[in-house]
């Protein structure tokens, strides 16, 4: 199972920026423990971070067909980016979103969200703990996925029987 994880505009600045807010991890001790869970748990993680919208909509059109499930924090995105909201929909995979702060609880503009109707689900408000809660949500939806494959090649091969 492929897991892509898209991270947008600014987060390649956690550890540096408001770190009273997003915490002092930088992106790349994140991915780290992120692709350690992904080892233990049958998952390959590929890592994506972009500040540009357009990049963020080629990457998740890219994984249709190639990933099994996408973990995003689009950022400031979140508030605006229709575009971003459809290619979510579009692609159609299971796909967690993430914020390390808790949106609700901040500006007005931040209770704006675009892409949360379109996700499987979302983490909030956990720091950058998220990302591995995360991690372990998909991996229970990945573990939900192969069996009911299982299950659908079982009963195939006892009708060819
Ligand atoms: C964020 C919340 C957004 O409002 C903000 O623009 C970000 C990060 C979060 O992870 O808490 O850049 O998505």
């Amino acid at each position: 199972m492929k897991i892509v994880v898209i991270q947008g505009p600014n987060l390649n600045m956690l550890g540096i920026r408001e770190q009273q807010i997003y915490g002092s991890m930088k992106l790349e001790q994140i991915h780290a423990q992120m692709k350690d869970f992904g080892a233990q748990n049958e998952m390959e993680v590929e890592f994506f971070q972009s500040n540009l919208e357009g990049e963020i909509v080629d990457k998740i059109q890219e994984c249709y067909g190639d990933a099994n499930g996408i973990i995003i924090n689009p950022a400031a995105y979140t508030h605006t980016s229709i575009a971003i909201r459809d290619a979510i929909s579009a692609v159609n995979l299971p796909t967690i979103e993430v914020h390390i702060s808790n949106v609700h609880r901040r500006e007005e503009f931040r209770k704006q969200n675009m892409v949360a109707p379109v996700c499987s689900s979302s983490i909030v408000g956990f720091g950058p703990f998220g990302y591995h809660l995360a991690m372990v949500g998909m991996a229970q939806i990945m573990n939900e996925i192969k069996a009911v494959q299982e299950m659908q090649k079982q009963s195939q091969a006892t009708q060819e029987n």
